[in-house]
């Protein structure tokens, strides 16, 4: 049986590496030219025993499956959340993987770590958090809350038979699953506005009745997944304090905004936070997949996360910590590296001129809405994420529409549900999205029914 030397480049690779760099910088240069994808149904390379080779497994990969994909890095993908990186980005996360950076610890990963700590501190500093402040980057917002939610619960040691995590009606799935996870009730927080916020009454209403010693965290978030708000966090936070409860803000998508002069103020009061999380694949520009978790005091944190075995006293390291130490991880891809370079290549105003564009766009998106006789902004825009109703339509209309959207290349456009009715949603954090792309969507969307 001929063996195949599978770790070392033959010339062949060599060729599929420069078409694979060549596709990859045509890919960055076209996100216009994703949609609509090709058909899903297509025909998989199985495998065999003695493989097809790097060329004709990397064009099954760029030529079969990556077209059938939805790109969120389309201008018009304003469906969920949807994430653009940037190339400095893209690039450097393709070079981790050659590169084989373990991310978990100082010894192995020296100055990626540093690298990686440099970020969290750039981070940190724009939530306002203290010196004693450190963090991690995990796999996403879901991994992110977990973790602190676990911070939370060993650095209070939540006693009571009955522990609790507490969130305004506008919290994501993920605190549900986590609450699941870690076998602790979820109590969600009577809404404080239209919105669903969550404000200093609603919070205190909602403890109400709960031995203070099971209360786990407190959990605001910035930046809700379906419309944008961001809960009162410094009403939240006074209350957190007057009753020592952890505050954690979960501002996986809005948290990038306080990079931005201009949106900064919403998040009054996060510096007051335990911990907070903010996901740089969605509004920070990093291919997915990446959360960074912030803890006020890291080594609370890590008395509550790492992990102990013989074989890892190698590389323990108490007096500064690891990465790996501070989430529901050990091996880790360093992926907080790419934000890193991105934000090294290209400075932090590039960032922020990102960010307040995406909100423009945001602001323009409300306003042809309000000027349009056959729509109707539900709510008020917050961020950057625009509710709205097109009059005369039903859940069936709006589902049939979305799907030709997507179909014709027109874009990737949802609905979602706003007090029981189904509503449309725009979420802008993509950069090159521009006004023109706000008037194709919005003018297809009031031209006839669906
Ligand atoms: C506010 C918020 N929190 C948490 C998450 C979960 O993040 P991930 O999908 O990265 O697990 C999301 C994802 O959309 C989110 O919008």
């Amino acid at each position: 049986m001929a063996s195949v030397n599978m770790h070392e480049p033959s010339p062949q690779d060599a060729a599929a590496a420069h078409e694979l760099l060549d596709w990859a910088l045509a890919r960055l240069a076209d996100r216009r030219g994703t949609l609509p994808p090709a058909d899903p149904h297509v025909t998989l390379p199985a495998f065999s025993a003695q493989g097809i080779g790097t060329a004709a497994a990397l064009h099954a990969l760029l030529g079969t499956v990556f077209p059938t994909a939805v790109p969120p890095d389309h201008p018009r993908f304003l469906a969920f959340i949807p994430g653009t990186p940037t190339v400095a980005a893209a690039l450097a996360d393709m070079s981790l993987s050659a590169a084989m950076v373990f991310g978990g610890s100082r010894l192995e990963g020296a100055a990626a770590v540093d690298a990686e700590e440099a970020t969290v501190r750039w981070l940190a500093d724009a939530a306002g958090f203290p010196a004693t402040a450190g963090g991690t980057f995990v796999s996403g917002g879901s991994m992110g809350n977990l973790s602190a939610l676990v911070a939370a619960r060993g650095a209070r040691y939540a006693s009571g038979r009955r522990q609790v995590v507490i969130t305004g009606t506008s919290a994501h799935s993920s605190l549900a699953a986590a609450t699941r996870v870690m076998g602790c009730d979820l109590v969600v927080a009577p809404p404080a506005d239209d919105h669903g916020r969550l404000d200093a009454a609603t919070l205190t209403a909602a403890l109400e009745g709960h031995d203070p010693e099971g209360v786990v965290a407190v959990v605001a978030t910035a930046g809700a997944t379906n419309n944008g708000a961001v809960d009162d966090l410094a009403g939240v936070a006074g209350v957190c304090a007057d009753r020592r409860l952890w505050l954690h803000v979960d501002g996986a998508y809005g948290g990038a905004a306080l990079l931005s002069p201009r949106l900064r103020g919403l998040f009054a009061g996060i510096e007051r936070a335990d911990s907070f999380i903010v996901n740089p694949h969605k509004w920070l520009y990093l291919p997915f997949d990446c959360a960074a978790v912030l803890y006020r005091d890291a080594r609370a944190a890590r008395h509550a996360l790492v992990q102990q075995a013989d074989y890892l006293d190698a590389i323990a390291d108490d007096e500064a910590g690891n990465p790996s130490d501070l989430a529901l991880h050990l091996t880790r891809r360093a992926r907080g590296l790419p934000l890193w370079a991105s934000v090294l290549a290209y400075g932090t105003d590039a960032y922020v001129q990102a960010i307040e564009h995406c909100h423009d766009v945001a602001l323009y998106a409300a306003e042809r809405i309000t000027a349009s006789p056959a729509l109707e902004l539900v709510l008020e825009p917050s961020l950057t994420v625009v509710v709205l109703r097109r009059l005369g339509w039903d859940a069936p209309a709006y589902a049939a529409w979305s799907d030709a959207a997507l179909h014709s290349g027109l874009g990737m456009i949802t609905p979602t549900r706003h007090d029981g009715e189904t509503v449309l949603r725009l979420c802008f954090i993509n950069p090159l999205t521009t006004r023109d792309d706000v008037d194709m969507v919005l003018e297809d969307l009031a031209k006839d029914p669906a």
